[in-house]
Parts: structure tokens; C-alpha cells; sequence
């Protein structure tokens, strides 16, 4: 699976993730803002007797107890309390909590805001990596490259003795001899062959070895890289140095006589020892 479809699939499952984890974070926050209460209390609420809780459960330490709390949590002057312990367990009376002492709208305030404020920044980040991407889907190096067309292409290699250059591609088209073909079958992909047998090949700039760019030698009419001395033959086949494999190459359509790079897929070089042209060094190496 190609690099830029496993991003496209990863950043929805991400955004998925930290919306999920943006809503728990804000539930478990408000949870802990108003508090949970104990099991004992649960029970106690579910049989509406607090009042006879107390009178049942207690023990005469938790009675004792109760009243010490009582008297420290009753307001001074107050005619009702507020808030009453009973055993150990803290009660609301039958005043109602005042929310703005309790804190809970400011902290659902603040707890909304840091969602918010989460879900923004995700959203930038997501829309610039997909802005990022998106060009390379419709054009440019990742996506289909116009090269132009097949005779054009293959009468400038013949003048000028050069590959042709296909910058937007980071890529060299190279003629690619008929008479090769039936060995060309045993080696290479089926994804390449169709431009091999429209007479081309489409060879990625990068070397195998550590990557540097591997220029064309005039001399030898061999790619050799400056780097550690790899060497390739016109169509990419290895021919020494370090390099573990000949040149990687790009699928190419070839409609109606034009020329399409797709440089979204990369197609591993042949393995060393491939030579289905038999193209030895034509000159003085260059490396
Ligand atoms: S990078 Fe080309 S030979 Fe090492």
C-alpha cells in the first residue's frame, strides 16, 4: 500500500481517536466536578432514609462522631442546616447547592473551551496535511506526470544521446530495445512491461544504494552515481558497485502516443545479474 493512501486512511481513524478522547476527557471532568458518591450513600438515597440511616447504622462513635461534624458544618445563626454528616457519610439538606459555589457552569465552561480548543487545533492539522497531499494526487511527483509524447521523446534521446529528463517526475525515459523483450518477460513486473513493449523505460533518479541521484554518464552511456560507485546500464540494469538491485522505474501509460508517469507506485529494480540487453560500457567510465 502506497505511503500517501496509508496517511489518508490514518488521519480520519486519528481524528476519530482524539474526538473520542476529547469527549472522555470532558465527561470524566465533569464527573469530577460534581463528585460521585460513595456506595454506602447510593444505597442510603436508593431507600430514602437518610434520616432513618442514621438512626439504624449508627454507632454510638458514629453518632458521636456525627455530631461533631454537624456542629462544625452548620453555619453560625443559620436556622436550617445545609449540610448535615451522618455516619461518616456527608448530606445536603434541604436547601438547594448554589451551582456558582459548587463551580460546575465555569468548569463546564472551561471544560468545553479545552475541547474546543483541542477540536481547532486538530482540524488545522488535519486540512494542512491533506492540503499537503492533495496536489500529489492530481499532479506533480507522487502523482501522473505528463511526459509528452513517445516520438518526440524517443527522437531527442537519439539526438542528443541522452536519456530525457523528466524533472517533475525525478525521473529518466530511456529506449528500451524490442529485440529484448522475450528476456524482458522473465524479469520485470507485469506493471511495467506495457511501456517496455511501447519501446521505453521509466527509470526513478534515485540510487538503490543510499540514495543519491545518479547522473548519466556520456561517456559509457551508463548511469553512474558520484556517491560510492554504482553503475547502472541505460535501461537500469546493475552493473557495479554496492548498489543491491538495478534502478527502481515508474509505471508509464502510453495513450494516443502520450506519455504518463505514474510516480505514486515504485517498482523495485531487477536483481543483480539481470542484463536482458547485453549493453557493455560504450566509452571510459565516468566514476
Ligand atoms: S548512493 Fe549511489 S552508490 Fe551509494
Amino acid at each position: 500500500m502506497e505511503a500517501k493512501t496509508v496517511l489518508l486512511i490514518a488521519i480520519p481513524v486519528l481524528l476519530v481517536l482524539a474526538a473520542l478522547l476529547a469527549i472522555a476527557t470532558t465527561v470524566s471532568r465533569q464527573r469530577s466536578a460534581t463528585g460521585s458518591l460513595t456506595k454506602e450513600a447510593r444505597k442510603a438515597d436508593r431507600s430514602g432514609s437518610g434520616a432513618a440511616l442514621a438512626t439504624t447504622d449508627e454507632t454510638a462513635e458514629g453518632r458521636a462522631r456525627s455530631s461533631e461534624t454537624r456542629q462544625s458544618l452548620e453555619p453560625a445563626g443559620a436556622g436550617k442546616p445545609v449540610v448535615t454528616a451522618v455516619g461518616g457519610l456527608i448530606r445536603f439538606g434541604d436547601a438547594p447547592a448554589d451551582p456558582e459555589t459548587l463551580g460546575v457552569n465555569r468548569r463546564q465552561f472551561f471544560n468545553r473551551s479545552i475541547v474546543a480548543a483541542q477540536s481547532l487545533v486538530l482540524g488545522s492539522f488535519s486540512l494542512a496535511i491533506i492540503g499537503f497531499l492533495w496536489p500529489s494526487l492530481s499532479g506533480g511527483f507522487g502523482g501522473k506526470v505528463k511526459a509528452g509524447d513517445i516520438k518526440d521523446i524517443l527522437a531527442t534521446i537519439a539526438e542528443k544521446k541522452l536519456p530525457f529528463y523528466v524533472p517533475e517526475a525525478r525521473a529518466y525515459i530511456n529506449p528500451y530495445p524490442e529485440s529484448a523483450l522475450p528476456a524482458a518477460k522473465k524479469v520485470y513486473s507485469a506493471a511495467i512491461l506495457p511501456e517496455m513493449q511501447a519501446g521505453i523505460v521509466v527509470l526513478f533518479q534515485k540510487c538503490v544504494h543510499l540514495g543519491c541521484r545518479v547522473p548519466w554518464c556520456q561517456t559509457s552511456q551508463w548511469f553512474e552515481c558520484p556517491c560510492h560507485g554504482s553503475k547502472y546500464s541505460r535501461v537500469g540494469e546493475k552493473k557495479g558497485g554496492p548498489a543491491p538491485r538495478g534502478l527502481d522505474r515508474f509505471p508509464a501509460d502510453v495513450t494516443g502516443g502520450q506519455v504518463t508517469i505514474n510516480t505514486g507506485i515504485v517498482i523495485q529494480g531487477p536483481p543483480i545479474g539481470t542484463n536482458t540487453t547485453g549493453q557493455e560500457a560504450e566509452g571510459p567510465n565516468c566514476v
